[in-house]
């Protein structure tokens, strides 16, 4: 059950519930080692990733309760500091763990993260946060071994704004005593919506979504009941496949300021777009006109998790677009499946160069990452005749069954 065949001809129609963001939920649960209370989330979707976090929370002495989509965990008892690279090693999120797990145990070995083979991937400035604070650290047998009994407030100022970086301090931070502040910090919605979290346990962050961000210690985080927000990418992805079909979408439980980048291209795009309170409504009816450029970049610039899908929105438009992929070196992986599918397009360093055709033809191609998955499924509901998609285990990564709710909204699409 790990291919996905699709066929064209299908305008998408409906509305779909978008569950909460896999890039909010996986900090978020590393954070729950903070908490020796009890921590409800809701809406939880069942990704691969976030079973894998999950796995990682029992192996250091949590205890969780999956019912439907509701996750019950409690930490009162964690007590292990090592997170394994069998555990963690083919997720990027499992370093965030460094941070929590320091603040709290003081203590903590972990192994290099994995991830989406998107390009180079390095943690130096997780590092270099810890290190700013007193974190000894050292990398031995391919684990770092480090040392948080003499952590100090202070101030950090990242190089570059990263993510997972910005969220593992602010988890550092959370116990520590006096006042840290975080400069230069990644202003994602995930990352408001780590410290949300926070703060709905006694935690006290504050200056979230902006470059500065400032952490008071408290002594404890009390239990919390806690909804975290709509998946913006997996909602472009389903904006993005309505564009490609043409059709009538809604997508609800999604803040639309959250996808503002992206809302504009569609419109460029010749979509209309339109938003209200926490949905977003789609209609295309003709074929898209190609849009000149894009470009990725740190929010709120347009996601690099969604240069993808508008790839392959691209390559069926009307015109040529240049994208330009800033973040990430290995984001151009799909294009030799694209190709085979009749896609014209040139890849110069970071930058792809598409020309629009008419229609691409079926094929069998393989995903081999979980956006480029997705940007394949995408192209394969445009394509004449039938597309195969393999190695599906990527695309479970971020789409809980992309299979399912897309046959939900009319598209011809099974998982064989
Ligand atoms: C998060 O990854 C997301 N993953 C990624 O989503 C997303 O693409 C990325 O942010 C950018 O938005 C999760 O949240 C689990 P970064 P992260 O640190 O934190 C460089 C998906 O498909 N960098 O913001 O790893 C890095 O190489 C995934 O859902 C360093 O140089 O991204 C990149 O060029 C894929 N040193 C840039 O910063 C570091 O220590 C941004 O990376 C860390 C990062």
């Amino acid at each position: 059950m790990n291919k996905i065949r699709v066929k064209s001809g299908h305008k998408l129609y409906g509305s779909i519930d978008i569950c909460s963001s896999k890039n909010a939920i996986l900090p978020i649960l590393a954070a729950c080692t903070l908490c020796d209370g009890e921590v409800t989330l809701f809406n939880v979707p069942n990704f691969s990733d976030i079973k894998k976090m999950c796995a990682i929370l029992r192996s250091m002495g949590a205890g969780i309760i999956e019912f439907d989509n509701t996750l019950s965990i409690n930490c009162k008892n964690i007590d292990k500091c090592l997170i394994s690279n069998e555990l963690g090693g083919d997720i990027r999120a499992s370093i965030i763990f460094l941070g929590a797990t320091l603040a709290r145990l003081k203590k903590c070995i972990i192994g290099q993260p994995g991830g989406c083979l998107i390009g180079n991937r390095p943690i130096d400035l997780h590092l270099f946060g810890l290190r700013q604070l007193g974190v000894k650290i050292v990398e031995e047998h391919g684990y770092l071994y480090c040392d948080g009994s003499d952590m100090h407030n202070g101030v950090v100022e990242f190089e570059k704004q990263s993510v997972g970086a910005t969220e593992n301090l602010m988890l550092a931070c959370v116990f520590l005593k006096g006042k840290t502040t975080l400069k230069n910090c990644a202003k994602e919605p995930e990352v408001v919506d780590l410290a949300n979290f926070l703060n709905s346990m006694g935690a006290k962050v504050f200056g979230a979504g902006t470059s500065s961000i400032t952490i008071f210690g408290v002594d404890k985080l009390h239990s919390t009941e806690y909804l975290p927000i709509g998946d913006r990418i997996v909602a472009g992805t389903y904006l993005a496949a309505t564009a490609i079909c043409g059709g009538d979408v809604e997508i609800c439980n999604i803040n639309p300021l959250h996808l503002k980048s992206v809302l504009k291209k569609l419109a460029y795009c010749g979509c209309n777009v339109s938003t209200k309170n926490d949905k977003i409504k789609i209609s295309a009816n003709k074929r898209c006109n190609a849009l000149k450029s894009i470009t990725t970049g740190v929010y709120p610039k347009f996601p690099t998790d969604l240069q993808s899908v508008f790839l392959s929105l691209m390559t069926v438009s009307k015109g040529n677009c240049v994208i330009h992929e800033n973040l990430f070196d290995g984001r151009f992986k799909q294009v030799p499946e694209l190709l085979k599918m009749g896609a014209k397009i040139d890849v110069v360093c970071n930058m792809a160069k598409v020309t629009g055709v008419k229609k691409l033809s079926g094929a069998d191609v393989c995903a081999t990452d979980l956006r480029a998955g997705a940007g394949l499924v995408l192209a394969g509901l445009n394509a004449d005749g039938y597309t195969t998609i393999d190695n599906v285990h990527f695309i479970d990564r971020g789409y809980d069954h992309i299979e399912r709710d897309l046959s939900l909204l009319g598209a011809e699409i099974e998982r064989l």
